[in-house]
């Protein structure tokens, strides 16, 4: 047994002596069932206010399947523990929320807590939804039971293993690691930076991905320090970025938007959806967010821009300066020439491989899925995509392929095989 498993089982053990500790907290009542209130009654705009701030949310990327119906859930997220199902957020009063009050949507929201009183995992980010106003929950409330079409849709719910499938032992979680003090705005800040800093904080749930996790799935120190989706690195967003070129102000927003820049690159994998949802919203508001996701990055090593970029330019493919590929790497750059040139070379349209983060990170989980799965381009960047290779490869020929990719265009240790 690694000690990997060892140090799991322990904790699993401690979640289990917790969950008996706290039994009596683990207890919540049921909030009785309400007839599904008229569309007509809700105020339009309030509706309107609820679609741009569900759309802020993601809520749709996550209770939505591919070519599913919007909000009937059963998207399947992976998880450390197993694959959980999204639920159904349609106002259908058998299998979504139309028998819900706003209480009881409010409490889901801020508690992690369903209408029964049942626990929700976590992989629904209600530990960032706990820092959203309340006249903003009520409004995405209306929106969804007045706008939304019920579908008759059962959740899946989830795979989870013991001790993990039970759903009081989240109590204990709530009491360990939900901070439910309410988002207070910084006076020394301005308006706009305070809205940037409520959005990425509460419903934009920046922190859900691009924070590290604990073992037991709670996000940790230091925030936006690097974290994972869905098997991608959401590199980190602080001090530590791997960012090869500095940003502007500007450059962040078209990156939240559109999802590509020309010194940046390409916003793929499960950044994909939240600049889609971006893409149509309000640009004064992706203004606020870059205004408050640039300051995360305070304190960073100071960087020439353009001295980087002349250096990542001329180790691109097929640049006369270009240096030489070790004998060590010849098998991985062989691959390269045949699959990747044709895209990735000097003077080709795509950014250069050296100013790309994914390529810096401390993983190579991000290379690895792009490779497997090409690029689907946001909604800002259609034209930008990039073919999957996963199927048309060996996984020894996907190995060398990384490791020649990391020693070529990075400057950092080689990843782990
Ligand atoms: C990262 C993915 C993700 C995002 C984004 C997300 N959810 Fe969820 N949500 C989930 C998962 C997973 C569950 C199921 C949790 C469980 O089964 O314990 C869930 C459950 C819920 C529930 C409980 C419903 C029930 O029937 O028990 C509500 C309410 C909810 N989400 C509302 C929202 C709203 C509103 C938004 C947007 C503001 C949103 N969610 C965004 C993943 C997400
Ligand atoms: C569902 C997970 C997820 C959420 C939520 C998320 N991101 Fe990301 N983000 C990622 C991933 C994964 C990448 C890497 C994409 C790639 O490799 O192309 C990324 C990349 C980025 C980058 C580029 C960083 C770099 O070094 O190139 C920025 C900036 C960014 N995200 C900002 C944000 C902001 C601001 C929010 C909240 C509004 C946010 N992200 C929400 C997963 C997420
Ligand atoms: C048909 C053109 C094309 C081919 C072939 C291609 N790519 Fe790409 N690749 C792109 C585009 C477009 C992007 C988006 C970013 C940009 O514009 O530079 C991209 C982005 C990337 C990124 C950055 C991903 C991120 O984190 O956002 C990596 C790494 C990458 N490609 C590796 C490869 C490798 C390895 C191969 C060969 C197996 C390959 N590409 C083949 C077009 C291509």
């Amino acid at each position: 047994m690694g000690i990997g498993r060892t140090v799991l089982w322990t904790a699993a053990g401690l979640v289990l002596v917790g969950a008996a500790g706290f039994a009596w907290l683990a207890y919540q009542p049921e909030i009785g069932p309400i007839a599904r209130p008229a569309p007509a009654s809700f105020d339009k705009a309030m509706i309107e206010r609820g679609r741009v701030l569900a759309n802020y949310g993601d809520c749709t990327a996550c209770h939505t399947q591919p070519n599913g119906k919007p909000f009937a859930g059963n998207l399947p997220l992976k998880t450390p523990f197993g694959t959980i199902y999204t639920t159904n957020l349609t106002p259908d009063p058998e299998t979504g929320i139309g028998t819900w009050s706003k209480e009881a949507f409010r409490r889901a929201m801020k508690d992690g807590i369903d209408r029964k009183g049942r626990h929700l995992y976590p992989a629904f980010p209600y530990d960032n939804f706990t820092k959203v106003k309340d006249a903003d929950i009520d409004a995405i409330y209306a929106y969804l039971m007045a706008a939304v079409e019920p579908v008759r849709e059962t959740t899946r719910g989830n795979d989870f293993s013991f001790p993990f499938n039970i759903r009081a032992t989240l109590a204990g979680w709530n009491l360990l690691f939900l901070d439910k003090t309410p988002f207070k705005p910084d006076p020394s800040k301005d308006a706009e930076w305070n809205e940037g800093a409520y959005l990425v904080e509460g419903l934009g749930h920046c922190s859900a991905c691009h924070s590290p996790r604990n073992m037991m799935g709670a996000r940790t120190t230091p925030a936006y320090g690097g974290g994972s989706a869905e098997g991608w690195y959401a590199p980190p967003l602080n001090k530590d970025n791997l960012s090869q070129q500095p940003w502007t102000k500007t450059e962040l927003v078209t990156y939240l938007m559109d999802g590509w820049h020309p010194k940046h690159g390409m916003a793929a994998g499960p950044m994909t959806p939240v600049v889609d949802a971006l893409h149509k919203q309000n640009e004064i508001d992706v203004f606020a967010i870059a205004a408050y996701a640039g300051t995360l990055r305070a304190g960073e090593k100071a960087l020439d821009g353009d001295a980087v970029r002349t250096a990542a330019l001329k180790r691109e493919w097929g640049h006369p300066e270009a240096p030489p590929v070790p004998n060590e790497f010849a098998a991985g750059a062989k691959v390269f020439e045949a699959r990747c040139a044709q895209c990735h070379r000097d003077k080709g349209a795509t950014v250069p491989l050296a100013l790309q983060s994914s390529i810096h990170a401390p993983v190579s989980d991000s290379v690895m899925q792009v490779i497997m799965h090409g690029i689907s381009p946001p909604t800002g960047a259609l034209g930008r995509s990039m073919p999957a290779f996963g199927p048309q490869m060996s996984e020894a020929e996907r190995g060398a392929l990384v490791q020649f990719l990391r020693a070529r265009f990075s400057t950092q240790p080689a990843w782990k095989k």
